[in-house]
């Protein structure tokens, strides 16, 4: 392993040319003019694939962005690990709020700026350097690998699920391995074993045919931003919870004893309040933050327009008002009911004076897990080797529709070791990642593949918790 190590020391100059390189290319799967780039990306990581030493790489073309393959299958006898990334990034937009240009890797106070950096190619890149190094110093890995890298994740998974059906053969392994999560905080490594599901929804209300002049028909005909903020106060309750029928009935509640892991964490109130720069915390009553963020469901508006929102004043009244909003789901809901009760409830609320048009984006199960597989356990321990701190279990508030999905098909524990940070503003200007985690991250994953190696068969397959 010394060997392993030293290489991987050796060589972070180069990793962070390397990471230049793939955080330059837009590869913003939601635009349709940055199919190229999508396409340059999926490329990108193919010959990255190919030169640390991976074999069968292929560029699978999908009805969408392509998906990258690779695999190294000569450990008879050890795990194999199906590692899980993608290569796909949300928009730089708003650009003006970059302090250095988003499509430029940038080192600045320990934390490397790009858009993409943190979510995910930084910590696929982790990946590829723990693999090549060992390729290097050993000419062989300790366990058996493949990897798949999408360029739909961040526009809902969709045709990575028809991939997985069809190439089900090809993707057989003991478990799946992810790193596209947070850590608690700086120096605290962590497992991620929870995360949410998602359901997408956008509304549109009609009223009037035309827009109107808000004084010769203001108060006489109905104007659908009005009803449709109405409609949108309706959805919570005064105890901050979602005031949707039938919401929580299947949610699987947390036992006593999670509820006491969870306050245990080493999690800070008032320092996850300062990143978001709100002046007070708020939620469901009687829920504490991360139990809020975690374990219980939530719904927030993500967009709301219509009438007039250009500069100065216009006085109409809008033919139309929409809004984007979306639940966050937890174990035990099942999306698909999710969504015919809110659709239920929206038509519901919608007065009749309106014809409203109500569509679902996307549909994506929770995933929640034990944590004490042998596998699972063996990204503990090379995480507390990789920082030389002690790891936790933690869950997440977001969501990767993929990682239940494979759960769901394979049958296989996930792992899920994430090295972003809460506040690296993923999705947001100035996206980062801290280079210190970028550096130990990729030991840290040299020393999981050497603790899987000595995972032995039986554990593996008797202890598989489901
Ligand atoms: N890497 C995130 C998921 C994530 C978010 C993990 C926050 C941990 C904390 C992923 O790329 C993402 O953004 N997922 C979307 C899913 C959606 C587009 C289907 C999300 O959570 O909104
Ligand atoms: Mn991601
Ligand atoms: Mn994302």
């Amino acid at each position: 392993m010394q060997r392993v190590t030293d290489y991987i020391k050796q060589n972070y100059d180069r990793y962070f040319q390397e990471l230049r390189e793939f955080c330059a290319i837009p590869s913003v799967s939601t635009r349709s003019e940055h199919k190229g780039d999508i396409q340059r990306c999926a490329e990108w990581v193919a010959n990255q694939m190919k030169s640390i030493g991976l074999e069968n790489v292929r560029v699978f073309p999908t009805a969408g962005h392509p998906i990258v393959y690779g695999d190294w299958l000569h450990a008879p006898g050890k795990p194999t690990l199906l590692f899980y990334g993608h290569y796909d990034v949300q928009p730089a937009e708003p650009l003006a709020l970059w302090q250095s240009p988003p499509w430029k890797l940038t080192l600045r106070n320990g934390d490397l700026y790009a858009r993409g950096v943190v979510d995910d190619k930084g910590q696929v890149l982790m990946h590829f350097k723990a693999l090549e190094a060992f390729m290097k110093m050993q000419r062989q890995l300790p366990v058996n690998v493949k990897f798949i890298i999408e360029g739909e994740e961040e526009v809902g998974s969709e045709n990575i699920y028809k991939f997985i059906h069809r190439e089900k053969d090809l993707l057989t392994c003991d478990g799946l391995l992810v790193s596209d999560t947070t850590m608690l905080g700086k120096g605290i490594p962590s497992v991620c074993y929870g995360l949410r599901g998602l359901c997408y929804f956008e509304v549109e209300i009609t009223g009037p045919t035309t827009d109107l002049h808000s004084g010769s028909f203001g108060g006489a005909v109905p104007n659908p931003i009005n009803i449709l903020c109405e409609m949108m106060a309706k959805l919570h309750d005064k105890d901050g919870r979602v005031a949707i029928p039938g919401f929580y009935q299947d949610v699987r509640p947390l036992t006593r004893t999670e509820r006491k892991e969870l306050k245990a964490l080493p999690f800070s109130e008032k320092r996850f309040q300062q990143t978001t720069g709100a002046r007070q915390l708020v939620g469901e009553k009687g829920c504490s933050t991360v139990e809020r963020i975690w374990a219980r469901p939530t719904l927030d508006i993500n967009g709301i327009y219509g009438g007039y929102t250009g500069e100065g004043a216009k006085t109409v009244i809008g033919s139309t008002a929409t809004a984007k909003f979306s639940t966050r789901l937890v174990a035990d809901q099942d999306p698909a009911t999710i969504s015919k009760l809110v659709r239920k409830h929206i038509e519901r609320l919608a007065p009749k004076s309106v014809s409203i048009k109500f569509t679902i984006h996307s549909e994506g199960d929770a995933w929640l897990a034990p944590f004490d597989h042998p596998l699972v356990q063996a990204g503990k321990r090379a995480l507390e080797k990789g920082f030389g701190k002690k790891a936790v279990f933690i869950r997440e508030g977001g969501s990767i529709p993929l990682v239940a999905m494979m759960h769901n098909e394979f049958k296989r524990p996930c792992i899920l070791l994430g090295y972003g940070l809460p506040n690296e503003n993923a999705h947001a200007p100035n996206e980062r990642l801290n280079l210190e985690n970028f550096q130990k991250g990729i030991l840290s994953l040299a020393y999981y593949y050497d603790e899987v190696s000595r995972v032995d068969d039986q554990s593996r397959g008797g202890r598989n918790p489901h």
